[in-house]
């Protein structure tokens, strides 16, 4: 039952198959010279520069600073915000750096994080947070200025 046609199909079919098996390899040779590299270029992780605002720091209670810090778990905070370094938000080191600790500054980044923000940190937009309460948000920021 083999005609013609259906060898120069399964001609065809090969041929292709050849080709992308061969640009495959090329692909993977060329991860592999770019892998093993003796010395990738490590750049360093972002850091914001910080200009420290003046003021008095109050303690944290330790209780607050764990309860934001499991909000802080629970909400969408990470897929814009690590620790150490900055991702599409500030790190939230470099936030703490930033602010004084007290009643005041606790109360307008509260207020921020619920409204959503920008400008203090450059360009990228902080959503909105509408759902949240602000005692929530200021436990999460208490969270966020204990990393001192
Ligand atoms: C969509 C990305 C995104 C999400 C989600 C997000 N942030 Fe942000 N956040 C940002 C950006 C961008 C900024 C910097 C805004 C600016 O420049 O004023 C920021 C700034 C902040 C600041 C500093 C505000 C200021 O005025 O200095 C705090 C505090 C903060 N975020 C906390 C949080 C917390 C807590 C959550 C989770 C409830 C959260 N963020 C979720 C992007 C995000």
């Amino acid at each position: 039952m083999h005609s013609f046609a259906a060898d120069n199909y399964l001609f065809v079919l090969s041929s292709r198959l050849l080709l992308i098996v061969v640009l495959f390899g090329y692909t993977l040779a060329g991860c592999f010279s770019a892998c093993s590299d003796p010395e990738p270029a490590k750049e360093p992780p972002k850091r914001d520069y910080i200009k420290r605002i003046a003021g008095a720091n109050d303690s944290i209670p330790v209780a607050a600073a764990q309860r934001g810090e499991v909000l802080i778990a629970y909400a969408d905070c990470y897929t814009c915000h690590a620790l150490e370094h900055r991702a599409k938000g500030p790190a939230f080191k470099d936030i703490a750096a930033r602010y004084p600790v007290n009643k005041g500054y606790i109360s307008l980044l509260a207020q921020r994080i619920i409204l959503g923000g920008s400008g203090a940190w450059g360009n990228p937009v902080m959503t909105p947070h509408p759902a949240l309460s602000k005692a929530d948000a200021e436990l999460m920021v208490s969270y966020i200025l204990s990393l001192k």
